[in-house]
């Protein structure tokens, strides 16, 4: 099936003012809202991946779990959820990060990276990259390699980049 190229920021819509006065959210519900749209966003996201001889994809809840699943199953790989805290049975490895006004946390299962493991780690937004940056420290603290940040979008003017420059980066998105 040929699908006709699209302007895939058509589908993200700018929402003034949310989650708090200043901050513009940008909404992706319309993209997962049309399949097209999502189908070739999975596509463009895939195919600069298949070189990374990759052998697990993890995602960031919440958002991050939603192309994330459809990415790992499209390139034929497991899929890896990093929670937010108190979610996930097990032994887990956690990590804390700063946010703006205070801090955050995420965690991981020890035993859904193996040792030797390549690990896309894809999220929805890269905004000021502390999410992304602990993610990546859960998966070493695991044994895996991050060999790609993989994004749907990228906030620049946060310069989430610095955070996360010891490791390959994508975005299919900027703003
Ligand atoms: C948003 C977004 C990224 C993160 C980016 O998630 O989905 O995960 O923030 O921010 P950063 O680069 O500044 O760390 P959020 O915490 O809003 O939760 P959600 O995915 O569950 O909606
Ligand atoms: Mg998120």
């Amino acid at each position: 099936l040929y699908l006709q190229k699209m302007n895939l920021k058509k589908y993200i819509q700018d929402i003034p003012d949310f989650p708090k006065p200043g901050v513009i959210f940008k909404d992706i519900n319309p993209l997962l809202a049309n399949p097209e749209a999502t189908a070739q966003t999975i596509n463009l996201l895939a195919k600069g991946l298949y070189g990374f001889n990759a052998t697990k994809i993890v995602g960031i809840e919440s958002r991050g779990f939603l192309l994330g699943i459809l990415l790992a199953q499209k390139m034929g790989l497991g899929f890896v959820p990093i929670r937010k805290p108190g979610k996930l049975p097990g032994k887990i490895e956690k990590q804390t990060y700063a946010l703006e006004y205070g801090e955050d946390s995420i965690e991981i299962q020890q035993n859904s990276i193996s040792e030797g493991d390549l690990v896309i780690v894809h999220d929805d937004v890269l905004a000021t990259g502390g999410t992304a940056a602990a993610a990546c420290e859960l998966i070493e603290k695991c044994g895996g390699t991050v060999v790609q940040c993989n994004f749907l979008m990228e906030l620049g003017f946060l310069e989430g980049r610095k955070k996360l420059g010891n490791y390959a980066l994508h975005s299919l998105i900027h703003y």
